[in-house]
């Protein structure tokens, strides 16, 4: 269990100050993720309006009484007609008067939803998807506490699972075994669909597991997280089934090297780009094997396994004593291995703290 409680109270007012900052009378949030993180709701088909003098969670009568349970500074609107939206809209009228701007997020509702809000709604309408989102990106001590027990549990699971030997099990066999030591060890469950994909299979990023069996000889690359309290932890191990050749260690040995590296850059004030995913980068580039990493360095984890910031060439942002983010780097042979190695780190003012701490060395399993 976590110690601290979550700041709703503050988490509301740093909303409320966003409409400010936005030009806003009120704002939308229709992302789950938003709804849990601003009012505590952790069910689903809820929408919340968020005013200076006004707050308010607006859903159907299957969720009134986890409301009253679970949230304390919104008002419940009871929606009793057919469309969660216009009922939202209408609520927040009746308080707020029927033309003013209103903020939502584009990106969390479909074009038809959309278009029924536009209809229901006299004011103007401002996507604010990204700065509500954003809201979430340092995380409160409470929830820094969640992705670190999220993150011991990914550590054990993972040991009692590769211990029990990995030549000769399915990828599938082995993906639904984290699983279950997930539910045994008390995590609410697996924070994505877990990777385990071995020999020319791991130079796919994101392998869906399938029915081959590992052999002796192959590289595996795992890559799972478990879910904590709502919080996800992610980490990428990959390991040598049975024994490693030169050519594998020499690869790992690359990507070993960029994680420290990418690691040892992430700091309070540090960029996500020019910073983190550079340092993790020159060193896979210098080895000659720049072309072979495709992704990105990093990307938050908190509420969901991929959230701000993120940590790519493309795209960065700079990092904050707080954040969770993820460091993993990784080198694909089309046709012949793969290889990344991933923690989940909390960001401090002078550098980070690894919160998966599963070993980074490469491991010969049996
Ligand atoms: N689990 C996908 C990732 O590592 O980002
Ligand atoms: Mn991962
Ligand atoms: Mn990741």
């Amino acid at each position: 269990m976590t110690t601290g409680t979550a700041d709703h109270a503050g988490r509301l007012a740093r909303c409320r100050a966003l409409l400010e900052e936005r030009g806003l009378e009120a704002v939308l949030v229709t992302d789950r993720y938003d709804v849990r993180y601003l009012s505590g709701f952790r069910g689903e088909d809820a929408t919340l309006i968020v005013a200076p003098e006004t707050a308010l969670i607006v859903t159907d009568s299957r969720f009134y009484a986890q409301v009253h349970e679970e949230v304390a500074q919104y008002e419940l609107v009871e929606h009793r007609g057919t469309d969660l939206l216009e009922d939202t809209v209408k609520a927040a009228a009746e308080r707020l008067g029927g033309s003013f701007t209103l903020g939502y997020q584009a990106g969390a509702m479909t074009h038809a939803e959309y278009r029924g809000l536009r209809r229901a709604h006299r004011g103007r309408l401002r996507d604010v998807r990204r700065h509500v989102t954003r809201l979430r990106m340092v995380k409160e001590p409470v929830e820094a506490e969640a992705i670190a027990a999220a993150a011991a549990l990914v550590d054990l699971a993972l040991g009692v699972v590769v211990g029990e030997g990995l030549v000769g099990r399915t990828e599938t066999e082995v993906a639904w075994r984290l699983v279950e030591e997930y539910h045994a060890r008390g995590a609410e469950g697996e924070s994505f669909e877990a990777i385990v994909a071995a020999g020319d299979h791991g130079a796919q990023g994101h392998a869906i597991p399938g029915e081959r069996r590992i052999r002796a000889g192959e590289l595996v690359v795992i890559d799972t997280g478990a879910r904590f309290d709502g919080y996800c932890s992610d980490i990428t191990r990959t390991f040598a089934a049975g024994r490693a050749s030169k050519a594998h260690r020499r690869i790992y040995d690359i990507v070993y090297e960029a994680q420290e590296a990418g690691v040892a850059a992430v700091r309070h004030g540090a960029h996500g780009r020019d910073d983190v995913d550079a340092a993790a980068r020159a060193v896979i580039t210098a080895a000659g094997h720049g072309e072979e990493f495709g992704h990105g360095t990093g990307h938050g984890v908190g509420l969901e396994v991929h959230e701000a910031p993120f940590l790519g060439s493309l795209r960065g942002d700079r990092l904050e004593a707080g954040m969770v983010c993820t460091v993993e780097p990784g080198i694909y042979l089309e046709g012949e291995v793969g290889v990344r190695i991933e923690d989940t780190v909390l960001v401090t003012m002078d550098g980070c703290e690894r919160l998966t701490r599963y070993p980074r060395e490469l491991q010969v399993t049996d």
